[in-house]
């Protein structure tokens, strides 16, 4: 059973990943102790943001989500006290393979609450997304009010809205607090794959003096990668009644604005930007996010482009990226 006067030893499923590695390094930077757990034991997002020297005080699990012994016994073996729940597979993946994606997606999520109320840990903190809510025309213009009804209208956002309802019926059976938030589009070292990790496909071409064509346009809030894992520790750290979950949030922007910045940035190179609109609203009022937390991170996003483009072309030279 996890004892709350222990020092806190946090899980992060799907740490391999953007948002895991950016929580690996936080969790880190912060002298926290932290037990990765991922399908994959390749590092190379990691190795952008640690050395490995940097990494050894990180324990490694290689296990499966969607498999609840390998789970527990990560829960056992390493006496988690708290999670940061991030593995899933993005849109693209679970249109590939709709059952792989329930399993991970969903049956994944089930594990992860199921393992915390088996071994004591009181809170989970856990990756849904704004892809629960439907398209634009479905709602009022403008932000999307924190209360707008789910309509998705992929299998991922589905899967996400019975990811918020697991989480809720964990609190109300069992007692197992959580917290979720809803990221829009992460940019930032790691987004390398997923439906809108081209305006972060740009930057690395920019780092390595190449156009690039960003296929879609429109108006979305982006969220850097380094921010949202900081608010998932916060959340994971935070003890909450119930199983709130918030949409992150962010001045809407287009993205051609986003083309914009690293043109000005890294002059020269040319970054284009297409005519299609990923049918999504233009963001999500996150006041409910800014009641709740002390503090929320939200790095501007000249500042974070500008990061993301020192960090690329610093990898680029230590040829940690292709
Ligand atoms: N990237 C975005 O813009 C965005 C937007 C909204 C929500 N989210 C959510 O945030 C979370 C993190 O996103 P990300 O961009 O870091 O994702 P990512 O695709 O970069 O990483 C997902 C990780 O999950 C791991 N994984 C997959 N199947 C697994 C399994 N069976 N067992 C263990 N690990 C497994 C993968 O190996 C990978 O390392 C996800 O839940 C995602 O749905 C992301």
């Amino acid at each position: 059973m996890s004892d709350d006067r222990r020092q806190p030893v946090i899980l992060v499923t799907g740490a391999m990943g953007c948002v895991g590695a950016w929580a690996l390094y936080h969790l880190v930077q912060r002298g926290l102790t932290a037990v990765s757990f991922d399908l994959s034991d390749n590092r190379s997002r990691l190795d952008l943001l640690l050395s490995r020297d940097e990494q050894q005080a990180i324990t490694f699990v290689q296990g499966d989500l969607t498999d609840y012994a390998q789970v527990n016994a990560a829960f056992q073996n390493y006496h988690i006290t708290h999670v940061i729940h991030l593995a899933a597979l993005q849109v693209p993946f679970c249109r590939a393979n709709p059952v792989l994606g329930a399993q991970v997606n969903v049956v994944g999520t089930v594990n992860i609450f199921e393992a915390a109320r088996q071994n004591g840990v009181r809170h989970i903190a856990h990756a849904s997304s704004v892809a629960i809510y439907g398209p634009a025309e479905r709602y009022p213009t403008g932000l999307i009010a924190p209360d707008a009804p789910p309509d998705p209208t992929t299998l991922y956002g589905v899967y996400k809205v019975a990811d918020e309802g697991i989480a809720r019926v964990y609190w109300q059976d069992y007692g197992v607090s959580s917290i979720g938030l809803r990221p829009y589009t992460i940019y930032g070292l790691g987004r390398d794959q997923g439906l809108t990790s081209e305006p972060t496909k740009a930057m690395l071409a920019a780092a390595a003096r190449r156009s690039y064509h960003i296929s879609f346009g429109g108006v979305m809030q982006f969220q850097y990668a380094s921010d949202v894992a900081q608010q998932f520790i916060d959340a994971a750290l935070m003890p909450a009644d119930g199983a709130p979950v918030f949409n992150l949030g962010g001045p809407p922007t287009p993205v051609e604005t986003v083309a914009d910045i690293i043109r000005r940035l890294r002059p020269g190179v040319e970054i284009t930007v297409g005519d299609q609109r990923l049918p999504f609203p233009i963001g999500f009022d996150d006041t409910p996010l800014r009641q709740q937390f002390a503090t929320v991170y939200e790095t501007p996003l000249e500042v974070g482009i500008e990061q993301t483009l020192n960090r690329f072309e610093c990898a680029l030279r230590e040829g940690l990226l292709a």
